[in-house]
Order: C-alpha cells, then structure tokens, then sequence
C-alpha cells in the first residue's frame, strides 16, 4: 500500500518509519528541505532510541523515502496522513490549526486518484470536518474520506507504542475509508492489537480525554504527595496502596514535579478551550492546568528551602533538564521554570543533561552547561535531581559529596533510597516522601 506522510517531526517521522517496517510503501514529506536533506543523509531530526536505525533498514529496503514535494507524492498514495504541529496559538491557548489546514489545501489542490485523509496530529474536534470542506470545496473529482486516527506515543517508547500499542482508534463516517485503514493496520490486527471504530468527532476527542486524563492522574498524585509532606505520609506507598486497586491502576501515579512535554500541556489547555466555546465547562481540567502550572515554579522554592531558605550567591547544579527522560524535548520542561525561580533568588545555576542541553542552552542562557555528571555538582551547594535519566540513578554519592561545596540533595523524582542519601552524609528531600 502507498502512503504519505505529511509532517516529517515527531510523530510523522517515527509513524512513516513504522509503517514503512509493516511492508508498507512510505514517503515522509516535509516543507523544511534541511530536514529533508539531512534524513536522505541518516541523521534524525530528534533523538527517540531506535529510529535511525529502523529508518536506515526501512530506506535500505525501498520502502521509506522522504521528500519536500506532497504534490507528486500523492499521485496513487491510498492514504494520506496528516501529522503537523498544532501547538498552542500565542494569546488565546487554542490548537493554532494553520500547518493542518495548508496541508489539506494543498492535498485538495494535487489529489486525483482515490485516498483516505487521516488526520494523526492532535485537532480539536470538528477539525476533520473542516478538511473534509477543505477538501470538498476544491472541487476534487476524485473519491475521497477524511479519518481520524490519533497518535499515543511517548516520546522515548515511540516505536514500541507504535507497534505493540494499547489500541488503536479510527474515527470513521464511511465503510470504505474503515477498510483502508483496516489495511494500514493489518500487522497490527494480525497481532490481535484492539481496535476501535468510532465516528470522527468522538476519535477527536478521545485523544484529548486521554491525555487529559493521564494529567490530571500525574496532578492529583503530585497533590497527594504535598499533603504527605504535611502529614508524614509517604507517597510511594499511597501510591502503590491505591494503584493496585484495579479500577484505579498503578501507572502514572508517580509523583514529581509536574508534567511537561509536548502534549499534555498544550492539550490540556486546548480541551478547555474546546469545552469554553461549547459552553460545557471541564472544571476539573481548569483546575490540572492551573495546579500543574504552579506546582514548577514551586519545586524551585522547594530547593529553596532545602538550603534553608536563602539561594542567593548559592551554587545549584540541576542533572537533567529535559522535560523527561530519552528524549531531548525541552517543550514545557519543568526545568525552565525551577531554574526560573532559582535565578529569580539570586542563585548561580549549572547544568547537566545527557541529551538535551543543544537544545536547552539557547533557553537558558544564563545557566553553566556543564560536561557531566560530576563536572556539574563540581563546587555545588546544592545537587538538584530534575529528570531520571537513567546516568544519574546509579551517581556515585560519596564522590558527589567530595566535590560538592554543600551536601544537600533535593531528588525531584525520588528516584534515590532515603537512608542511603542520608548515610553518605546528605540532608536530602524528595517528594511526598518523609
Ligand atoms: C504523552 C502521552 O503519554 C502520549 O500517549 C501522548 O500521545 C503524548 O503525550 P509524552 O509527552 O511523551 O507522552 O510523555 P509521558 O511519558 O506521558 O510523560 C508526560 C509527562 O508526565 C512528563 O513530564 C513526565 O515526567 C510526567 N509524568 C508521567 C509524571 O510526572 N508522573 C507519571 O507518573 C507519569
């Protein structure tokens, strides 16, 4: 089957690749010709573990192929996908839909043989019937269906929640458009994975019901974790004690500093947007966004007080700055706003991430990129555990303590054990853990 994926980020690029593995005959289309050039060369435009790999095979093979031309690209594809940013529009925190829409005007202007439009970027509801107007008006002789199929991939497991996904869900008005995308997916229902036909507008919104629901599970954790401090709970095991009840599941419910990336804040934000202009408030929502907003800024004051409440002229090194972990997504990272806060209180900040500080040192100009680990808590106050990479679970704290100035260490992520922290001579606070 031939496919085209419009939008070669993120989502675009790790999709193509994918489908392309399945058998498929993919082309990745995108309107920045650098990134064009760069991947007919191998190098990938993010890092997600596994990718360049996959697309080098899949290339290798004839099967993946990228271009900056959808016009010719179309010619004979049966499906088309859409898979182009919607980030939140400046001022108003609506989805800003102009890439979806130039996408569809331009497939409306170039399609002549029959195809399935599948939207894969995040749009509000209502957006597939507007490209399907879009698509209608240009006068198109051709038969065409507009689809809906949202993405559930996290960055860092892209390809294996592509391939072994929880479900899929096809938004659908017609017959014919669900049996082409029955055989985008076959390998997928081959593998038994389960599958939901629904109508567009609800496939529209399960996406955004989704993610606001994983956030607003991630925000109440967190707010439970603050009244464990209060109380001398310990989160963790609230945690795990309510977690094993199945109908409230144990994923998700680790506490941190607040939830970043490039999805659940813009979505969140988005589906309140959607829910105002139907006049059919989401209040709990409204009060996810606001929580979570504040609750970064506030990890700052945490490190704040662990340094007994006085930062300025202190040295903090912050390991990792990436909004998690296996990525170099800096999108809505927590880390912005901690070190917001820090310098905000005089404090002199320094920095380590594995992958992520290309990216987040034009964002944070006034942060000392350090080499490493042990470069970065170098002459420290304060050590700052920000994002669980993996590098930084196994640190060795006796040489931390060696080089550092203070011996505090504040673990946003409580990733390390209490007693052990406290035994190499460290006054340590995680979160929601006595
Ligand atoms: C998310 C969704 O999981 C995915 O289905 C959707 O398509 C896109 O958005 P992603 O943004 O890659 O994926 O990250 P995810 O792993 O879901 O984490 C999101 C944020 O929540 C991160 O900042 C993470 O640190 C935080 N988080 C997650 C927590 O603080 N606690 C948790 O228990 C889980």
């Amino acid at each position: 089957m031939k496919i085209v994926m419009v939008g070669s980020g993120y989502v675009g690029l790790v999709s193509g690749a994918c489908l392309a593995d399945f058998g498929h005959d993919v082309v990745c289309i995108d309107k920045d010709a650098g990134k064009i050039e760069r991947l007919h060369q191998g190098i990938m435009p993010i890092y997600e573990p596994g990718l360049a790999e996959l697309v080098a095979s899949n290339v290798k093979a004839g099967r993946l192929s990228f271009s900056t031309d959808l016009s010719s690209a179309i010619d004979g594809a049966q499906a088309i996908f859409i898979a182009v940013g919607t980030p939140s529009r400046r001022g108003d925190g609506h989805a800003d839909l102009t890439y979806v829409y130039a996408v569809a005007q331009e497939v409306a202007e170039n399609l002549k043989t029959p195809a399935v439009v599948v939207t894969k970027s995040t749009v509000p509801v209502g957006t597939g019937d507007e490209v399907e107007r879009i698509i209608r008006d240009s006068g198109t002789a051709t038969q065409f269906a507009v689809v809906s199929n949202p993405e559930f991939l996290r960055e860092g497991a892209a390809i294996g929640d592509f391939k072994r996904p929880d479900r899929i869900v096809i938004g659908a008005e017609d017959e014919w458009a669900r049996s082409v995308m029955s055989e985008v997916y076959r390998p997928l229902f081959l593998n038994k994975a389960p599958i939901l036909f629904t109508s567009r507008r609800s496939s529209e919104l399960i996406k955004y019901a989704a993610n606001a629901f994983l956030a607003t599970k991630i925000t109440f954790i967190n707010e439970m974790a603050d009244l464990c401090e209060k109380v001398g709970g310990d989160v963790q095991d609230v945690a795990r004690g309510i977690g094993l009840d199945g109908r409230i599941g144990s994923k998700f419910l680790h506490a941190g500093p607040g939830y970043g990336g490039s999805c659940f804040p813009k979505d969140t934000l988005a589906l309140l947007k959607t829910a105002e202009d139907y006049n059919s408030p989401v209040r709990i929502v409204e009060a996810v966004v606001h929580v979570n907003d504040s609750r970064k800024r506030a990890m700052g004051r945490k490190v704040i007080e662990a340094l007994g409440g006085d930062a300025r002229g202190k040295r903090i090194a912050l390991l990792g700055l990436t909004f998690k972990p296996n990525t170099d997504d800096m999108r809505d990272a927590p880390s912005i706003a901690i070190v917001q806060a820090l310098q905000d209180a005089g404090a002199d900040v320094v920095a380590y991430d594995p992958e992520g500080m290309e990216i987040a040192a034009p964002m944070l100009p006034n942060v000392t990129m350090a080499k490493g680990t042990y470069d970065a808590v170098a002459g420290a106050d304060a050590v700052v555990l920000v994002t669980e990479w993996d590098a930084f679970r196994g640190i060795d704290l006796d040489r931390v303590g060696q080089l550092a100035r203070g011996k505090v260490l504040v673990d946003l992520r409580n990733v390390f054990n209490p007693a052990e922290v406290r035994a190499a001579g460290f006054t340590y606070s995680s979160v929601g853990r006595p």
